[in-house]
């Protein structure tokens, strides 16, 4: 393989070829949620493995990567207009290599390269472990790799901070919801086994990782697909992950409403690193739509399992995932779910109008909605959810609480930013580090943020 110098004009070889090696450069970006985050991370750092260094610009970099998402078609959209920097970027300096990466890239396959002639390698996400792999081999054009073979191997990471880390319990999805695009996009559900959870989570602490994420798709599922020797609970999980030394705290996302159990309620009550919020995705107030959503629950299950959070945690925050303008979905379907917001009086909410994904069955459900009707309906309902969540934040204004800090403010840099075991943010005077847990005496609360002072003299009131 030839290597090219860094202002990419004259080839160089042997041992110099070497040395340009390990000068090469990357750029990744990621779109989509926490599972591509934690795959990006994971080609950085294999990436840096094998002697590339990251840069910061896409127009400094000699590999240009790019992993996507298609979980709406504003997402799809906002991916292709990066798309168009780097084939002039490719233009510029052919021997620059361009990769697709992650669902948008499952979701089309082979159909890349006839779109975008200029993508060098294009792979789906059960294929970023052989990353590396694709680079070195001999012949990269238009290569495309797409097989799921379970949780893509243990690679190491290249965290965006040094005290928080994500943990991959599982992949895939085994849920038929119509509206969704991802079982086609990440495959069956895997988990991963319980000892090498452990293992990986204990490394982390290790290297200074006080805060975990468990990911997956539907994490109360976690364990059915286990062989029995090792086949243990998402609530066992979590007994597990709290007795690892040095991890302060644990959250998990997502929960699927019709697997929360008891156990997991609970496990928030009982065990000290388990963080008091919970996202519990409602995505419809109404059972009539959530019966065509697929989603196995009722509005009344729902609300039951919301009842028993408040019985065991009174306190939790909890948050969820809402769509509005789902096919056939009528005025009095959406009162319900306004019901179900004012109702619940969630800390915060993701709302998104419906969007057709292609491939999935409600793309082609009778009875759309006019984007004006999606638009006025998304409209009432974000009153709602801010000022039920705005309600909600009021509870922590005169406490003193938990905070870990992630750095300084976004709008003020004379001040802190770090967030709750409740998961909401906090903007605070203070003298404390990034990674360091302090006790934050909270004084004012919007819907999104909580604002105070760092208490230097009393301990956390809670
Ligand atoms: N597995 C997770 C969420 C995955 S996607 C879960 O089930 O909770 C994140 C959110 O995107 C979903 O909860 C849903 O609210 C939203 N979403 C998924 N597909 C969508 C679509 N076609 N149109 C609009 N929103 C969608
Ligand atoms: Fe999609 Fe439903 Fe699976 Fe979540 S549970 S990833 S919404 S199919
Ligand atoms: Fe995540 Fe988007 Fe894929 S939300 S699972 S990156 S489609």
């Amino acid at each position: 393989m030839a290597f090219f110098s860094i202002d990419g004009e004259r080839p160089v070889s042997g041992p110099a070829a070497t040395l340009q090696a390990a000068m090469k450069r990357y750029h990744v970006t990621t779109f989509g949620c926490q599972m591509n985050a934690h795959d990006s991370e994971r080609m950085k750092g294999m990436l840096e493995s094998i002697g590339y260094r990251e840069a910061t610009r896409r127009a400094d970099a000699d590999l240009i990567l790019f992993n996507t998402c298609s979980i709406r078609e504003n997402a799809d959209n906002r991916f292709l207009a990066h798309l168009g920097e780097a084939k002039r970027l490719k233009s510029e300096r052919p021997d620059r290599v361009v990769g697709v990466g992650g669902c948008w890239a499952q979701s089309v396959k082979e159909e890349v390269f006839d779109r975008f002639p200029f993508v060098d390698v294009a792979f789906g996400p059960g294929q970023v472990h052989r990353l590396a792999e694709f680079l070195t081999s001999d012949s990269l054009t238009a290569q495309g790799y797409f097989e799921f073979e379970g949780f893509t191997g243990r690679l190491p990471s290249k965290r965006e901070r040094e005290f928080q880390g994500w943990v991959q319990i599982s992949v895939g999805c085994n849920c038929v919801c119509s509206y969704c695009i991802v079982p086609s996009t990440r495959g069956r559900e895997v988990s991963r086994p319980p000892g090498e959870l452990i293992e990986e989570i204990e490394r982390l602490a290790a290297d200074g990782v006080r805060e975990v994420t468990l990911l997956g798709q539907n994490v109360n599922s976690y364990g059915r697909d286990l062989p029995s020797p090792s086949r243990i609970t998402f609530a066992q999980l979590l007994a597990m992950v709290d007795g690892v030394d040095g991890i302060d705290r644990i959250r998990y996302t997502s929960p699927h409403p019709k697997d929360m159990r008891e156990d997991v309620i609970r496990a928030h009550a009982e065990l000290s690193a388990l963080c008091e919020h919970i996202h519990l995705p409602l995505q419809s107030g109404s059972s009539a739509v959530l019966k065509r959503m697929r989603r196995t629950y009722t509005r009344e299950r729902y609300l039951e399992r919301v009842a028993l959070i408040r019985e065991h945690v009174p306190d939790c925050a909890l948050t969820t995932d809402i769509i509005v303008g789902f096919p056939g979905e009528t005025e009095a379907d959406f009162e319900q779910t306004l019901s179900a917001a004012e109702e619940i009086g969630y800390d915060g909410a993701f709302t998104f109008v419906f969007s057709p994904r292609r491939g999935t069955s409600a793309a082609t459900l009778p009875d759309q909605i006019s984007h004006r009707v999606k638009v006025e309906r998304m409209q009432r309902l974000v009153e709602v959810v801010q000022r039920r969540g705005r309600e909600r934040a009021e509870r922590f204004v005169g406490r003193t609480i938990d905070v870990l800090i992630e750095g300084p403010s976004r709008t003020d840099p004379s001040r802190l930013r770090g967030r709750s075991r409740h998961n909401k943010v906090v903007n605070f005077v203070g003298l404390g580090s990034p990674g360091e847990l302090v006790h934050v005496r909270i004084n004012a609360a919007t819907s999104q943020t909580l604002s105070g002072e760092e208490s230097l003299l009393a301990g956390a009131t809670d």
